[in-house]
């Protein structure tokens, strides 16, 4: 990927390809907003038994899925492959051995086709979902704050390549303690709508959970303490043989509570921090949560934006239409081929 090629025309019609976790998915989008289709096979029940992703197995896999995914993707949106002026493919970060299976497909699809290819960062990938069939059109500058299985970042946008991170986890992230408290009380990965289901029977005053990082005064999460808060009260009630099913609703619901109000304080410390922003995106698997989009609407005074619910998880639209902006809005180091390195995934921005 290291050559430069020059994108002449501008490419409108991109095939995206995802395949940085246990997602083999592919869409075709049309000048960055219009979803033609959006084909997603997901690897869930060949990890489930083990309670997590597992990088070997996701990398065989994406190889079995990619042929299946492309037809549909191409069928889905009666487009054929002849039609596509530009590949886009999730260069990171993720798993290795599951991008390079993604990346060396676009990358011999894109020079059979004689078209480019265009590397895309997965994280910021997320943030375009947020922008896919949107009922408004999306204002600069704004606070962007993803939360996923492997990220909770949050950025200020001041224009659609412009990702300043000025918060992020610096222990676990959002989605992955969902996970992993999930796991503690016995549901299968993954845990957050699990957790989610169980918290709406329960009463999240009954057990009190720390405010993380409340006086740090800064954009920093934390996610660590809370899961080992949520650990040591599951054992003393299992201690004095208190499990029971309301149990473990107002502990879900307490958790649940203490998890998303953090993410919101930290949202509505950004905003207060840049007050121009006239825009609030919030995406990745936990923005599904609906608790959490309520939570966000009552606090943030600002429009915000949320994206449909199949595009909060790992999908190739949003690496497509990030891809049509870096194209159209980016410089050549934007927009093309900047080289990639197999080390990429430890590029975290
Ligand atoms: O964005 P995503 O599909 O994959 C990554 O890029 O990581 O996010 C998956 C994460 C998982 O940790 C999952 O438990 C969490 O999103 N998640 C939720 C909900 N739906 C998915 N967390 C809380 N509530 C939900 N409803
Ligand atoms: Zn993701």
């Amino acid at each position: 990927m290291a050559e430069r090629q020059v994108l002449h025309p501008k490419p409108n019609l991109i095939l995206g390809i995802e395949s940085s976790c246990d997602d083999t998915a592919m869409a075709v989008v049309r000048n960055g907003v219009e979803v033609l289709s959006s084909a997603v096979s997901s690897q869930l029940a060949l990890h489930q038994e083990f309670g997590g992703v597992v990088p070997e197995i996701a990398a065989r896999n994406h190889l079995l899925a990619l042929k299946p995914v492309l037809k549909q993707a191409l069928d889905d949106a009666g487009v054929s492959l002849s039609e596509i002026e530009a590949v886009a493919v999730t260069q990171g970060p993720g798993l290795i051995g599951a991008l390079l299976v993604g990346v060396s497909f676009a990358k011999g699809l894109a020079i059979q086709l004689g078209i480019p290819l265009i590397p895309v960062n997965h994280v910021h990938g997320h943030i375009y979902a947020g922008f896919l069939e949107a009922k408004e059109s999306t204002h600069w500058p704004q606070v962007a704050l993803v939360v996923s299985g492997g990220h909770t970042h949050l950025y200020r946008m001041q224009g659609p390549l412009d990702f300043q991170r000025i918060g992020a986890s610096i222990d676990d992230a959002c989605g992955e303690c969902f996970d992993k408290v999930a796991k503690m009380i016995g549901l299968s990965y993954p845990g957050g709508p699990k957790v989610e289901a169980l918290a709406k029977k329960g009463c999240r005053e009954r057990f009190p959970m720390p405010r993380v990082l409340e006086e740090s005064g800064d954009l920093r999460f934390s996610y660590s303490g809370l899961k080992t808060h949520f650990l040591n009260t599951y054992r003393q009630l299992e201690a004095k043989a208190q499990i029971d099913d309301q149990a473990l609703a107002d502990l879900c619901a307490s958790f649940q509570y203490a998890a998303l109000e953090q993410l919101v304080r930290k949202l509505s410390m950004a905003v207060r921090k840049f007050p121009d922003t006239r825009q609030v995106t919030v995406v990745g698997g936990v923005s599904a949560n609906h608790c959490f989009r309520l939570l966000v609407e009552e606090e943030i005074k600002l429009p915000v934006s949320f994206p449909k619910l199949k595009y909060c998880s790992d999908n190739a639209a949003m690496i497509a239409a990030l891809a049509h902006s870096q194209a159209h809005f980016g410089s050549d180091g934007d927009a093309l081929c900047v080289g990639w390195s197999p080390y990429s995934r430890y590029e975290d921005s």
